[in-house]
């Protein structure tokens, strides 16, 4: 038997989703759904409605202004925003509960408004009502907007272990909304411009010649860059979504999860202090430094690559990377055998080679990482020590 169910959703790009004249979601929420008005629930980042006092009243009225193309089966609810939402089942058990209340089903609409962990815990149980409600994703963060917003993924952490549970769910639409940016804190700004990198690294040398030219106008918070940041780094991942032939990654690669194996774990190590797009940030520095050790990569397209993102504001180091075990191990090290056993036994670590481009390895010398770390420990104490800021 073979079944390949068709799945297609489109990524917006638009300005004030949801004010009273912006046309966007309305058209589609006419052009697709079949039962008129579309029922819909709505999931809203509890810290974004913080930066954005009256933010649900806006949706409510947006929604209310259409009475024939959508209706709200209960009020926008508010829910815990950052890592701490995939930490438990407090919030897809709230969603999963208000869905049944209000007796959803399935060409119902759930519209979740927020950062890309508030979209992760959401979509999770956005999955499982009657085995997989529409789900429109509205990102708010850059990270979540450039990267994983426009994605297939959703997840959960358990134990430590980051994205533990999830599903591969196709959203029904993505409206990135770029307005949202402006009042994210400087540090959520900056980090997510992590995942643009990556994909500059290992898909398109162009793109991340293009970042590092335009360091100074992205960390002076220039919107219009930004934008330009976030329409490419998010179609690089689509591109990669549509064309690998593993949209639902059945095989090892993960040619997306570039300098993830260290980030996820440092994630953890950290109890979630450093973000995760500054923790791929770190793991990135460490992978760069790796690859040219390797011969992969020039060392000083490594030194220069790092060396941009420092001056951006992303770290890359954190002083976790230090922790040993007691038998003298690195604990960032255990990162290599949970990225495996999340891969499914076969190690597979994408590296660039040449930039713009990759390769993978099926082993890390563990020798020759503890070598970069130490390179990557002496850059950021001689930066601090010079009072250059950034590391
Ligand atoms: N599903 C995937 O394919 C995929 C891919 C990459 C990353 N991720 C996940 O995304 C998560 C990181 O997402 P993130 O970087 O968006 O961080 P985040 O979701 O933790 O948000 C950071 C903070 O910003 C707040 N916030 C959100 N929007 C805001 C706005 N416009 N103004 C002010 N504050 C706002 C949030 O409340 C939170 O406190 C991680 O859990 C990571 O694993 C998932
Ligand atoms: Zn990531």
């Amino acid at each position: 038997m073979r079944i390949s169910p068709p799945f297609g959703y489109p990524v917006c790009f638009t300005r004030n989703l949801f004010a009273p004249d912006n046309p966007v979601l309305a058209d589609w929420v006419a052009r697709t759904t079949d039962t008129k008005p579309c029922r819909c629930l709505c999931f809203v980042d509890n810290g974004l409605a913080r930066a954005r006092p009256g933010l649900c009243d806006r949706i409510s009225s947006y929604v209310a202004a259409r009475p024939e193309q959508m209706s709200f089966a209960a009020p926008p609810l508010l829910l815990p925003g950052g890592e701490t939402a995939k930490n438990s089942f407090d919030i897809p058990h709230k969603v999963i509960r208000l869905a049944r209340r209000v007796h959803l089903c399935r060409h119902s609409v759930i519209l979740a408004v927020g950062g890309g962990a508030f979209l992760d815990a959401v979509g999770f149980a956005a999955a499982l009502i009657h085995r997989g409600v529409r789900l429109v994703r509205v990102p708010t963060t850059v990270l979540a907007q450039n990267d994983s917003g426009v994605g297939v993924k959703n997840g959960l952490n358990l134990g430590g272990v980051k994205n533990f549970l999830g599903t591969f769910a196709p959203p029904a639409a993505v409206f990135n909304d770029s307005v949202f940016l402006e009042t994210l804190s400087d540090r959520d700004w900056i980090a997510g411009i992590a995942e643009a990198f990556k994909v500059g690294v290992v898909r398109d040398a162009a793109f991340l010649e293009w970042i590092m030219a335009h360091g100074a106008a992205l960390k002076r918070r220039d919107l219009c860059t930004m934008e330009r940041l976030v329409r490419r780094s998010a179609e690089l991942h689509i591109e990669h979504i549509v064309a690998s032939g593993d949209p639902f990654e059945f095989g090892s690669a993960r040619p997306l999860d570039f300098g993830h194996w260290a980030a996820h774990k440092l994630e953890s190590l950290t109890l979630n202090e450093l973000r995760h797009g500054e923790a791929v940030a770190v793991g990135m520095a460490l992978d760069l430094f790796y690859a040219a050790e390797k011969g992969l990569i020039p060392s000083s397209d490594a030194a220069r690559i790092v060396g941009a993102m420092a001056r951006i504001g992303l770290p890359v180091w954190h002083e976790a990377l230090a922790l040993r075990a007691p038998s003298g191990r690195l604990f960032v090290f255990r990162g290599i055998e949970e990225f495996r056993e999340h891969l499914g036994g076969e190690l597979r670590i994408t590296l660039p080679k040449p930039l713009g481009a990759r390769t993978e390895v099926s082993s890390l010398d563990e020798g020759v990482l503890e070598d970069c770390l130490d390179r990557l420990r002496t850059l950021t104490r001689e930066k601090v020590s010079h009072g250059t800021s950034g590391t």
